[in-house]
């Protein structure tokens, strides 16, 4: 993919599509501001080579409805704080007042479009849309790699209107972390999957178990697993749709010779909450009205073996409620075992991104991805469409795939 630092932007219009989508606090204010963050050196970038800069977002899912609760306004200030400069804010992104403020930006200035998603056609990678966003600029950039397994109009179909497409700084990083892990990964390669439920990971399961040398299985999607091999979980939370695709995964790790890994001891409660009664059990010794939330010492002991000769490892989904302080120490021994690791640790975002940061080891880890869903698509095995376009507007520019048109030069 080409990137920023191969066009020039010198007083050229660049509109930066970023994920955004930050978590608000009550009062509407940016709780978490490590998306914003991690687009800097893209923004930091353009503005100090005189581009005019125009950033695109959604934030929230507000179905093509104006939701005053899930307007830019406030990540625009925290965007301005964090830079220390002024960012103006648009009251809309599209149409002839927007296309009005672009014009009137000077080189280095920032104007922060509201909210896409108040609009239906970015959600239906409508080409109206997209020519309308398209409008505003001279080059679009794709900054947005947590929103790029989304078959919106910001990241997709804009590419087909756009004069000029290409990656920014983050994205290319993400994606260069992702493949080098998943597609080319220096072996033994470990995954490690956690998260609430099989249903939602099974394709990331059944993919990885293609590539992997090791293969570990926590959080509550094990007590599925745990079912599927016999285990009585009391009333933890089990999938039992799930429990067939679950016994055929094992069934296929064993067929391939890959090992894998189960918790063997479990932290169980009567119920979740932070002043529960907490034990630690065998998994052969839930008791039947307890719940498993989290992995136990052994488990961590036995994860961390496995871990031990890694060169890769890919980590995604928590060891079990890390939220609260009784069930975290699954999920923190975890990113401990990845951060004392000799191999390169790729973390997928979301919630275990979210731990990572908790337990102060961000900065021993090789890379935290901004991507949940975007993150485990890849683990599928599946392209991220907003990529793919972003390739195919590359092809044509340079003019290769010549039977699909090109598009304008700037
Ligand atoms: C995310 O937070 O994973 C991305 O911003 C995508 O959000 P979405 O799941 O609402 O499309």
């Amino acid at each position: 993919m080409k990137s920023i630092d191969q066009i020039d932007v010198k007083g050229k219009r660049v509109l930066v599509r970023v994920d955004f989508n930050v978590p608000l606090d009550d009062q509407g204010n940016v709780r978490d501001d490590l998306r914003i963050r991690r687009v800097l050196p893209t923004l930091r970038y353009l503005m100090d080579r005189g581009a005019r800069l125009i950033v695109a977002s959604h934030l929230g899912r507000p179905k093509g409805k104006k939701v005053p609760g899930l307007s830019l306004r406030p990540v625009a200030e925290r965007l301005g704080r964090i830079l220390g400069k002024k960012v103006h804010m648009a009251s809309d992104c599209i149409g002839p007042e927007v296309e009005a403020r672009v014009m009137r930006l000077e080189a280095g200035q920032i104007l922060v479009l509201e909210n896409l998603r108040f609009h239906d056609g970015e959600g239906k990678d409508d080409d109206a849309f997209a020519e309308a966003l398209a409008a505003l600029c001279d080059v679009y950039v794709n900054d947005a790699f947590a929103v790029s397994h989304r078959a919106n109009a910001s990241v997709c179909a804009v590419t087909r209107h756009a004069p000029l497409s290409v990656a920014g700084f983050l994205l290319k990083q993400e994606m260069t972390y992702a493949r080098q892990a998943l597609d080319r990964p220096v072996r033994p390669f470990v995954a490690v999957v956690g998260g609430a439920k099989v249903s939602t990971k099974l394709g990331a399961l059944e993919n990885i178990l293609r590539r992997v040398d090791k293969l570990v299985v926590g959080g509550a999607m094990a007590n599925t697993f745990l079912s599927a091999a016999g285990k009585k979980v009391g009333r933890s939370k089990v999938e039992p749709e799930m429990t067939a695709a679950a016994a055929a995964i094992m069934d296929r790790a064993a067929e391939r010779g890959v090992p894998f890994y189960l918790p063997v001891d479990a932290v169980v409660a009567d119920r979740i909450d932070a002043g529960a009664v907490v034990r630690r059990v065998p998994v052969r010794e839930v008791p039947e009205a307890w719940m498993i939330l989290d992995i136990g010492p052994a488990s961590l002991s036995l994860f961390s073996q496995a871990l031990y000769d890694a060169k890769t490892i890919v980590w995604n989904g928590p060891m079990g409620i890390f939220e609260l302080e009784a069930f975290s120490r699954g999920t923190l021994g975890m990113a401990h075992c990845l951060a004392e690791s000799h191999a390169l640790t790729v973390v997928g975002g979301g919630e275990t991104g979210e731990a990572v940061q908790k337990s102060g080891l961000a900065d021993q880890i090789s890379y935290i991805s901004t991507g949940g869903g975007a993150f485990l698509t890849l683990m599928e095995g599946k392209p991220l469409p907003a990529v793919t376009a972003l390739e195919a507007a590359e092809r044509r520019f340079s003019g290769k795939d010549k039977s699909a048109g090109g598009n304008k030069t700037p």
